[in-house]
């Protein structure tokens, strides 16, 4: 297997910083190709805690890193990221990272409106990270965002900011903000400008060329599949396809340059934001959950909300995302619980149904149908084989890989990347 895409099976903060990180070794070189700083990968080596949210996290390995078109980059961040992790001793120079020419910038503007919605009373709230991703996307899509290429083009970067401007201003009049000058805008790029511009390539070239080359490519998706706006819970979504199938036209290959989908999978279901969530437990079992799962966001420090292992939403995710096998993570937290459920279906107006529905209403109503499970006693925190996990814990891991219709290739037993049990290497079929 060539070519590796990870992807978040839920809705994100499955544990994946510490898979891809694994898997970085493996590969040759690592991309985003989609979303922007609202990640929040957490990646422990050597006991060091690294905290990425914008940057491919193979960097921190040294590896080769592409930030594909499909991400939404916010200049000032990328800057202040380099820096931090530079900081930490991680060398982040163009020999080793990449920004697509393509790739649309967040601005000032976008991050302001993202917070002026999720405030205004009128407006639906969808809990984003504020990061002026949605808003950044819509320029995209709207054919008016100022790109990467374009910091390079001063002669013409005023007119693309007059444009997006006239957009702009118009909304702010109607939301009673105040009005941007374009000089404003010009400046915020012109600071960072020179710090981006050395990074700038054409990504799809030099990715398929190192493809051709026989070079491993991971693909580090970024939240979950059930936040994806197409398949996930619209509205209550992001702005970003983030199924498996974005990895191609988020960093320009085609399609058939994917081999393996790896879909990371938390034992539980977290869920920060808004939003439909049909397991969800909220009472002490999700406090538990909660709590012995330090379930708080890496980039807002939001406390997420915590459930039962829904069956439902994840086989749901195997199919739109064509996940091969996952990643197992976090089996730990369910240790010393006496029983544990699991969604296996819902119940939508009095009838049973497999999957999840389109619209909001729906998904709002559906109930979930539980299956109990006998929980263990035992600890299976740092397992590295099968040997050492209690009969339960493996019945549990496969009652989730019948529902689900996927094998588990691997099953992370801490944030330690040893404390893995590597059942198939997805570089490796
Ligand atoms: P946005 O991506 O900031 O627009 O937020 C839209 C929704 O996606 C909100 O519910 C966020 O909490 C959620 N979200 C965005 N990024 C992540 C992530 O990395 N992990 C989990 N949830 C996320």
């Amino acid at each position: 297997m060539a070519n590796v895409v990870v992807v978040g099976s839920q809705w994100g903060d499955e544990g994946k910083g510490k898979i891809v990180d694994w898997l970085s070794e493996r590969a040759d070189v690592v991309v985003r190709y989609q979303g922007g700083h609202n990640a929040g990968h957490t990646l422990v080596i050597d006991g060091v805690s690294y905290k990425l949210s914008l940057l491919p996290s193979g960097l921190v390995r040294g590896k080769f890193s592409v930030i594909g078109n499909g991400v939404v980059v916010d200049p000032h961040h990328f800057v202040s990221e380099v820096e931090k992790i530079a900081g930490q001793g991680i060398s982040v120079t163009p020999e080793v990272l990449r920004i697509a020419e393509n790739a649309p910038l967040i601005l000032s503007l976008h991050r302001e409106l993202d917070a002026l919605r999720e405030d205004s009373n009128s407006g639906l709230k969808i809990g984003t990270t504020r990061r002026g991703i949605g808003p950044a996307y819509e320029d995209k899509v709207g054919r008016r965002a100022i790109r990467v290429c374009d910091l390079g083009e001063p002669e013409t970067l005023r007119d693309k900011i007059e444009r997006l401007l006239t957009h702009h201003n118009a909304l702010r009049r109607g939301m009673g903000a105040v009005e941007i000058s374009a000089e404003a805008i010009h400046s915020e790029l012109m600071a960072v400008a020179d710090k981006i511009l050395p990074f700038m390539d054409r990504v799809w070239d030099l990715l398929d060329e190192r493809r051709k080359r026989g070079e491993r490519i991971l693909f580090e998706g970024a939240q979950g599949a059930l936040l994806d706006n197409d398949h996930g819970t619209y509205p209550f979504v992001t702005s970003s396809n983030t199924v498996a199938g974005q990895a191609a036209p988020g960093s320009g290959l085609g399609p058939a340059a994917i081999d393996y989908v790896l879909g990371i999978t938390k034992a539980y279901t977290t869920r920060v934001g808004e939003g439909p969530f049909p397991s969800e437990q909220d009472n002490e079992i999700g406090q538990f959950l909660g709590e012995k799962g330090h379930e708080f966001g890496v980039v807002t420090g939001r406390k997420r909300r915590c459930g039962w292992f829904d069956a439902v939403i994840v086989r749901q995710t195997v199919r739109t995302s064509g996940i091969h096998g996952i990643a197992l993570t976090k089996l730990d937290v369910l240790d010393g619980m006496d029983e544990i459920q699991v969604c296996v279906g819902y119940e939508l107006d009095g009838q049973r149904i497999d999957y999840l529905p389109a619209s909001m209403g729906a998904q709002s109503r559906v109930k979930p149908i539980y299956e109990t499970l006998d929980g263990w006693k035992e600890t299976t925190a740092g397992a590295r084989s099968w040997a050492e996990l209690p009969a339960q814990a493996i019945k549990y891991v496969r009652r989730i890989e019948e529902l689900i219709g996927a094998s588990v290739a691997m099953l992370s037993t801490s944030p330690e990347r040893e404390d893995t049990i590597l059942v198939q290497d997805p570089f490796q079929d």
